[in-house]
């Protein structure tokens, strides 16, 4: 079989599966087997080896078992760097990309920003921002051994030298931590109802439970940020279910006076920021 033909055969095996994107994802599975790009792959009639055919095979069986294709790739990109993922980590969401945005314009002009990235999973909020404002300083929290694995990893994959990796619990609170007072606190929690877990998609489940089970209604995780974490920060922007935002952002009027809530690529109200502390002079002029 050619490469050309066997890009066909995996296509079609993913499409029949009812995986909605196999087009591209067999391609992606092709690529990270031979090291081939795109056009390279839909081109070529060179003979593919028994070798890779076998490897490529177990990969398609694999993905139409059920594991996401990012876990097969083992890298994902997101905000244009490339982040090490695989089981027991959270694989990086285009909507996160909200965070790092915000951050990037609130705090562009600061000299030395101190910022904190808590529930940090494979590092993707508070990596991508150290890397983009290399005068700050990035504190990364993140509970779990397999994720926390992931962290280190992707530390060392994008060269980041700005940032301090803590492996700890939200919920002991920042006096656990010596932290220091920060310019801004990022966080994409666990925020799914316990309940609704069990009902989520199979590739989904396949992601650890502890980052996606947020408590009864979904808001264990911003209340403890609400009653520990915000007072020690002078903005805020936390990433939620698109139902749950007016409930994080009564919450975020407790500590800021100035409240918003930003839309993904969908138009679906995914963030909800806070700045200008409560009790401070606002300085801050950021929408
Ligand atoms: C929704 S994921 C977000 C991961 C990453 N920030 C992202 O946006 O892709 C939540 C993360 O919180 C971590 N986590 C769960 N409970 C925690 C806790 N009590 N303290 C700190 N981290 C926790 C999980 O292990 C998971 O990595």
């Amino acid at each position: 079989m050619t490469l050309r033909q066997c890009l066909r055969v995996g296509q079609a095996r993913l499409l029949d599966a009812g995986i909605e994107n196999g087009d591209a994802e067999a391609r992606w599975l092709l690529e990270s087997v031979t090291g081939r790009a795109q056009t390279a792959l839909l081109l070529s009639e060179e003979q593919v080896s028994d070798a890779v055919a076998k490897v490529y095979e177990t990969l398609l069986a694999r993905r139409i078992a059920g594991e996401p294709v990012q876990y097969l790739l083992g890298s994902w990109e997101f905000y244009g760097f490339s982040f090490a993922v695989g089981e027991g980590v959270l694989i990086p969401r285009p909507e996160t990309e909200l965070l790092v945005e915000f951050a990037e314009r609130l705090l562009a002009a600061h000299p030395a920003p101190v910022i904190l990235d808590l529930c940090a999973g494979s590092g993707c909020i508070g990596l991508s921002i150290a890397k983009l404002l290399p005068r700050a300083r990035v504190w990364l929290l993140e509970k779990e051994q397999a994720a926390f694995a992931y962290l280190e990893e992707n530390r060392r994959r994008l060269g980041v030298e700005n940032a301090v990796l803590i492996q700890g619990d939200l919920f002991d609170g920042p006096a656990a931590f010596g932290l220091p007072h920060a310019d801004l606190l990022v966080s994409n929690p666990p925020y799914i109802a316990s309940e609704e877990v069990p009902g989520l998609q199979r590739e989904v489940l396949r992601e650890p439970a502890s980052a996606l089970d947020g408590g009864a209604d979904g808001l264990d995780f911003y209340r403890a940020l609400a009653k520990d974490w915000l007072p020690r920060c002078d903005a805020a922007a936390l990433e939620c279910g698109e139902t749950q935002t007016d409930a994080v952002a009564a919450l975020l009027a407790i500590h800021y006076q100035s409240v918003a809530v930003r839309r993904d690529l969908n138009g679906l109200p995914r963030v909800v920021t806070g700045t200008d502390p409560v009790g401070k002079e606002p300085i801050c002029c950021y929408n």
